[in-house]
């Protein structure tokens, strides 16, 4: 009997068919490789670590600054505090539209504790490269940690609109090569 010619026209329907769910396999398998070699990077880049408390600090109670007692918190002195162990705090007062202080410098492989507030009205603190996205509350402590590996200059951001000054409200971190 000769073939039938219906069959064999599915015999190719069916072999285009395969061929275009094996490359449609092939794309779903090189995003899968994509996928898990970017989670792999970002597994190298600065991540949150602690959201901290700011209790143990002076003149902050359960996260709060009274304002009349600003004077009596380490916000009064912002800038960078190295502890014992080799890690830092950092002190930022956030205020239309500027950061105290404007540069950080930090060093690298070491933990940075964050500690910021705002002066004025709600501030944004978003540490680029990173997952670190603090809402700055005014007379309240974003408290937060992170270690970064690698010395290098870091840009953080508001990003919570503050005001006409909002897009130039840039801080600066500056992470440097552990001292020898
Ligand atoms: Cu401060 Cu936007």
């Amino acid at each position: 009997m000769a073939p039938n010619p219906t069959s064999r026209l599915d015999h190719h329907t069916l072999e285009r068919y395969e061929t275009i769910w094996l490359g449609i396999a092939t794309v779903m398998s090189v995003l899968l490789a994509i996928a898990v070699f970017a989670s792999f990077l970002s597994g190298t880049t600065p991540r949150l670590e602690d959201e901290g408390g700011a209790h143990h600090l002076t003149g902050v109670v359960n996260g709060r600054i009274d304002p009349k007692n600003f004077a009596g918190t380490p916000f009064a002195t912002p800038g960078v505090v190295e502890r014992e162990d080799g890690s830092v705090d950092v002190f930022v007062v956030s205020k239309a539209f500027q950061f105290e202080p404007p540069v950080v410098r930090v060093p690298a492989g070491k933990r940075v504790n964050f500690y910021v507030t705002s002066a004025d009205v709600l501030h944004g603190y978003y540490v680029e490269t990173t997952n670190i996205n603090a809402t700055v509350v005014p007379g309240q402590v974003a408290a937060f940690s992170t270690t970064f590996r690698h010395p290098g200059t870091v840009n953080v951001i508001c990003d919570e609109y503050c005001g006409i000054g909002h897009h130039n409200m840039l801080n600066k971190i500056i992470v440097e090569a552990p001292k020898p």
